[in-house]
């Protein structure tokens, strides 16, 4: 290691053990002027609901990453490694390797685990909805297989995973329609198979908590499509127990009103929610992937700085509102250091949308979500 980044791998040891034990002070250069002793997030928030993050193997091999993730969080998410196409390559072959790893870091630091994800229309294997012919499988084969693919994974996890993301972005992204047509599963059963989906969860694990997951949940043009998804599986008397708002959010929406007002349909229907992917884009939401424009790199400014600032101030004030209703608020990713953001929509668009830097420091916008209590 050269003697430059071995100063700032030792430098930022010592900030992260200085945080786990509550001992830095963060706000201000001169720590006589400082009054405020440095507060961890799942600290500040332990009156309200626990702080999670999504992982993957890699984040729990770095040291550094780890001693972050075991000081700052109460709770972790699998990002990739449960869904179906990494944990499930072949019909008679389950790969658990990097699962394993997850679990058994939840297991080790009693962390808080959340499943993620049983059925999903991405990151499916192929031969989930074909036959050995390549023709597409009959509606109750795919029964079959659900059932098999989730008993098998919800009980080698059972011990650990209190919550399960069920069903995943089932919503169509057509205002004319409520679910996603194209989904291979839609294609097969019709939308029956999100009953039977929450069906066979019940079965295999009856004291996980089951969620139906999505992206822009509070968006006012897809809340009402999420809202009749979710009534047509309480009246089929699906088990569900909560929806999975995700959070992929911007520094331009949503406006608070945006947010509590789906927080209050979601909740008027009986339901828990979780916030389960959250992280805020410098960027406005586009579904379509598309390649850089000129000049659109534009980094981290001091304004849009201030303004995802802003944003995270108001959701969170949003979230500490709703703690009754709100059981648990996961970011989607460690630090900026990687977010899945680099790559979507623009591949190679650099993004910084969480509250640690790309060398896993507190940024200004991580001191404002921790001490709420001192405007
Ligand atoms: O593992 C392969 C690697 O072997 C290969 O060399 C490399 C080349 O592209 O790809 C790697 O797989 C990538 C995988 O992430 C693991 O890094 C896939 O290409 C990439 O598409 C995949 O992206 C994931 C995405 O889901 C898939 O849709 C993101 O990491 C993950 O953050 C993202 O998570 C989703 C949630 O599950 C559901 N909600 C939206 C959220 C963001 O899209």
């Amino acid at each position: 290691m050269k003697p430059t980044n071995l100063v700032k791998q030792l430098l930022l040891f010592t900030l992260i053990l200085g945080c786990f034990f509550g001992v830095c002070s963060c706000e201000t250069n001169n720590p006589k002027q400082d009054k405020t002793a440095f507060v961890t997030l799942k600290q500040a928030y332990q009156d309200y609901f626990p702080i999670g993050v999504a992982v993957s193997p890699s984040n729990l091999k770095d040291s550094l990453e780890r001693a972050l993730i075991l000081a700052q969080f109460s709770s972790i998410t699998a990002e990739n490694v449960m869904k179906a196409g990494p944990i499930h390559p072949e019909i008679d072959r389950y790969n658990w390797e990097q699962a394993d790893q997850v679990a058994n870091f939840a297991r080790a630091h009693n962390l808080k685990l959340r499943g993620h994800a049983l059925i999903w229309h991405q990151q499916y294997p192929t031969w989930f909805f074909k036959d050995q012919q390549g023709n597409q499988i009959s509606k109750d084969t795919l029964y079959a297989r659900m059932r098999s693919h989730i008993h098998t994974v919800m009980n080698r996890y059972k011990d650990v995973i209190y919550a399960w993301d069920v069903v995943n972005e089932a919503v169509s992204d057509s205002v004319h329609k409520t679910y996603r047509e194209s989904s291979p599963f839609y294609q097969i059963a019709g939308k029956e198979y999100l009953v039977k989906a929450f069906e066979f969860a019940k079965e295999a694990d009856p004291e996980a908590l089951l969620y139906y997951n999505d992206y822009n949940a509070v968006q006012p043009s897809k809340v009402n499509r999420i809202e009749s998804l979710l009534e047509d599986l309480l009246q089929a008397g699906a088990p569900i127990d909560g929806v999975g708002i995700q959070g992929h959010w911007s520094i331009y929406e949503p406006s608070k009103e945006e947010l509590t007002s789906a927080l209050d349909l979601y909740s008027s229907l009986g339901l828990d929610i979780q916030i389960t992917e959250l992280d805020i884009s410098l960027y406005r939401w586009e579904k379509h992937q598309r390649p850089l424009r000129e000049g659109e790199n534009q980094g981290f400014t001091a304004s849009l700085e201030q303004k995802q600032i802003a944003q995270y101030e108001s959701i969170f004030e949003v979230f500490r509102n709703y703690k009754e209703v709100i059981t648990g608020v996961t970011f989607w990713n460690l630090s900026d250091r990687y977010s899945w953001l680099d790559h979507y929509p623009v591949e190679g668009r650099k993004n910084y949308p969480l509250l640690f830097d790309t060398i896993l420091q507190p940024k200004k916008v991580y001191h404002k979500v921790v001490n709420f209590n001192q405007k």
